[in-house]
């Protein structure tokens, strides 16, 4: 009983791991891709952008499950809505335009600061 129970704990575990790691690679596909382009000169929404915002909706939604036992320790469900809040709006600020060949430049510069914000409310939002 209190085996098969430990076992549980160590798979939700595992399994947190896992998203959490997928959800760092979608973020450097995301920042690492904009930072990429846009230093290029040609301002265009590039497949990394586009997989990095919808790795970071999906993986994002995936870990605000509570994997974490449920205990008192969980990420805040409001600093959790802001990030979703973030994330819809990159996606959407990433979809409507992918096809473009250039994008305008503050529109890009959003994109890129927004991406920052939800790594700082990440990071600092305790
Ligand atoms: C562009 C979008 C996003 C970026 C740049 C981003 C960035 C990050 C980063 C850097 C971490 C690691 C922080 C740490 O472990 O200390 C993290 C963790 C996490 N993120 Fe995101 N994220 C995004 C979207 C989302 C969304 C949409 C959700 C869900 C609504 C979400 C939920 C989480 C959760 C639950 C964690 C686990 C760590 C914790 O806060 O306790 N993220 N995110």
């Amino acid at each position: 009983m209190a085996g098969s129970l430990l076992a549980s704990f160590l798979l939700v575990q595992a399994l947190r791991l896992i998203l959490l790691f997928i959800h760092l690679v979608g973020f450097a596909l995301l920042l690492g891709g904009a930072v990429a382009q846009f230093l290029s000169g040609r301002i265009r929404i590039n497949p990394a952008v586009l997989w990095g915002s919808i790795i970071q909706l999906v993986s994002g939604i995936a870990l605000s499950a509570p994997l974490r036992g449920g205990g008192d320790h969980e990420p805040d469900p409001i600093k959790l809505g802001v990030k979703l809040l973030f994330a819809v709006l990159i996606f959407i600020m990433v979809f409507v335009p992918r096809k473009r060949d250039e994008v305008n430049k503050g529109h890009f510069i959003g994109i890129l600061t927004l991406t920052l914000v939800n790594a700082a409310v990440a990071v600092f939002w305790r």
